[in-house]
């Protein structure tokens, strides 16, 4: 099979699996959800969407100024009512801010209308992707490195919930999207197999 041909076997294999459901990436702050999103959306030939980027279309305001006037409690609350939205929508590739697999409510619609996908990064990798780009409210403080191992070890037990986790590499774009369409694409052939 020439390589065209095996790559549009494997977004078909991807799209049955999924059966209309959103992909969702999950993971922390510098894992790469959004830039490996826009790649997989395209690889699939499904639309992409960052909650983020939702979120600040709906509040006109950005992130660091919704904390700001508003506090991390009221920013949660939105972000769970733009995901739902998103979640009712066509489907998408949708990447979330690091926080917002953290709400059950969220981790549920999720289960009902994505497959989850989480990007699982260690400190060194997350803590040199979010220097390059600061701004992040919680990281504005005098240890940002330890306040990502805090979230770590907070999160990663949930994030552990979602339906695949695909360890995140020092690898280009390209090859480490290549590597996610690969899990995916063996998820479904295993969930075939264990449903034959
Ligand atoms: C957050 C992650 C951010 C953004 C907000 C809170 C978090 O998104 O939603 O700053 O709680 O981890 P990214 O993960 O896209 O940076």
């Amino acid at each position: 099979m020439s390589p065209a041909a095996q790559a549009e076997s494997t977004r078909q294999l991807i799209l049955q699996g999924l059966d209309g459901r959103h992909v969702v990436l999950v993971g922390l702050m510098g894992a790469g959800k959004t830039a490996m999103g826009r790649v997989i959306a395209s690889r699939l030939g499904l639309p992409f969407i960052d909650s983020d980027d939702e979120i600040e279309a709906a509040s006109t305001m950005t992130i660091p100024e919704l904390f700001e006037n508003y506090g991390e409690g009221e920013f949660r609350d939105l972000e769970r009512r733009v995901i739902a939205r998103l979640l009712g929508e066509r489907q998408r590739v949708i990447s979330l801010g690091g926080g917002a697999f953290m709400s059950a409510e969220t981790r549920e619609a999720i289960a009902a209308h994505g497959f989850s996908l989480w990007i699982d990064a260690d400190l060194d990798l997350l803590f040199s992707r979010v220097s390059r780009k600061p701004g992040r409210p919680l990281l504005q403080n005098r240890d940002p490195k330890g306040t990502l191992a805090r979230l770590m070890e907070q999160r990663y037990p949930v994030y552990g919930k979602a339906d695949l986790r695909v360890k995140s590499e020092e690898l280009s774009r390209d090859a480490m999207a290549g590597k996610m369409i690969e899990a995916m694409a063996d998820h479904f052939v295993a969930a075939e197999k264990q449903n034959a």
